[in-house]
């Protein structure tokens, strides 16, 4: 297979640094470009993240050497050198659309982290096993930006990727109706690290601005289907969600209550959990976990601590399947954030989006 060059818009950041680390070991892609803003542009990468690198793998030296670009003065240069690139820039929501459909009309396709296009109609927002169906808009998407290769394609909120890719499987057919997801959500999710933000040891933060309605939001446009060159989201499930901030590194924990209206047995969720598999497994995609979903029998599993990184980060733990007495069911639900959450997400849409001709 062809080897894509791909770049990294905000790759001196944590989840730009992530990228970089993924990259640099993935069988597919090469890693030809880094930019960032103009603090960090002109100079070698390894001197732009110098005192800031937060991967526990050294950096690579070839990276290291790399020179950073700025990502919105240089896009021509960027855009002619590479097949796509990653975004994981910080900026105002406005300037992060116009800066990601600037690559696309450069015919640069943009996979993305940020959440600033998740509700273009016309940009895919995709979970690989979940909607890989939704890239079909991407025709559309082209249509309305005039380009021939370029696009931008978003990955969803980190909150949700454990929950709803427990609650997928069990969607249609049991005819999900309504759920209530609690979460317990890692440091890093907020680019942050015990010694950047020392008020949260001993702590937990009932509050993260923005991510309870995302928490609840986006699975209903995962959930969605095209309809006249849009993505309409659907009408159901009802979800509401609390999302706390707590103590941990990495990986965000969810509680999770569901109702159904034609309630499965116990044995049926087991069951359609331990048989989901999508066209990431199907097309064995690099990145992909063997098991998406891998359920614990032990009673205090999955723990944040024990259990993120399970297939090198990218699978989900479901645990403590149990009967509710005001729901149908409760269990909990563990994803690592930054990895299936952020960057590895990405990387795997990235690895679909490769697979299907979208970057050719
Ligand atoms: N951390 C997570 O787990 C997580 C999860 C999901 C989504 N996100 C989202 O992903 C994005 C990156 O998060 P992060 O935690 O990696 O942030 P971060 O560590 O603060 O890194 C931000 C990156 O954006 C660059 N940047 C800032 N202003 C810029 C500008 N005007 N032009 C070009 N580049 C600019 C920075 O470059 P300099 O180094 O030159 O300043 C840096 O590379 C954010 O939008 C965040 O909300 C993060």
């Amino acid at each position: 297979m062809k080897k894509y060059k791909v770049g990294v818009i905000g790759a001196t950041g944590m989840v730009g640094q992530r990228f970089v680390t993924l990259i640099n070991q993935h069988p597919w892609f090469e890693l030809t470009e880094v930019a960032a803003s103009s603090r960090s542009a002109g100079r070698p990468y390894s001197e732009a993240v110098s005192g800031r690198w937060l991967m526990q793998s050294p950096l690579p030296d070839a990276v290291g050497r790399l020179i950073v670009k700025c990502a919105e003065t240089d896009i021509d240069e960027i855009a002619s050198n590479v097949d796509f690139v990653f975004s994981a820039v910080d900026m105002k929501k406005n300037e992060i659309q116009a800066l990601e459909e600037a690559y696309a009309r450069h015919e640069c396709p943009v996979v993305s982290n940020n959440s600033a296009h998740r509700w273009t109609d016309d940009v895919p927002m995709v979970v690989p096993e979940i909607n890989p169906e939704h890239l079909e808009i991407i025709t559309a998407q082209r249509a309305r930006l005039g380009t021939k290769r370029g696009f931008i394609a978003v990955k969803s909120n980190c909150s949700l990727q454990s929950y709803v890719p427990a609650l997928h499987p069990l969607k249609d057919e049991f005819k999900l109706s309504k759920a209530l997801v609690c979460t317990y959500q890692a440091i890093s999710g907020a680019g942050k690290t015990f010694e950047t933000f020392p008020d949260i040891v001993d702590n937990v933060i009932p509050y993260i601005g923005g991510e309870e309605e995302k928490s609840e939001q986006e699975p209903l446009k995962l959930w969605g289907t095209i309809e006249d060159g849009k993505i309409v989201k659907a009408s159901s499930p009802s979800i509401t969600a609390q999302c706390f901030r707590v103590a941990c590194s990495d990986g965000h924990m969810a509680a999770v209550f569901a109702s159904f209206d034609k309630k499965p047995s116990k044995d049926e969720i087991l069951d359609r959990w331990a048989n989901f598999s999508g066209l990431p497994q199907k097309l064995q995609l690099p990145s992909a976990p063997k098991q998406f979903i891998h359920y614990f029998d032990e009673a205090d599993r999955p723990q944040t601590k024990l259990d993120r990184n399970l297939e090198n980060g990218m699978a989900v733990s479901v645990g403590r399947l149990r009967e509710d007495t005001q729901y149908d069911y409760k269990f909990v639900c563990l994803s690592h954030n930054t990895l299936r959450g952020a960057a590895g997400g990405a990387v795997l849409l990235a690895e679909l989006l490769c697979a299907q001709g979208y970057m050719d």
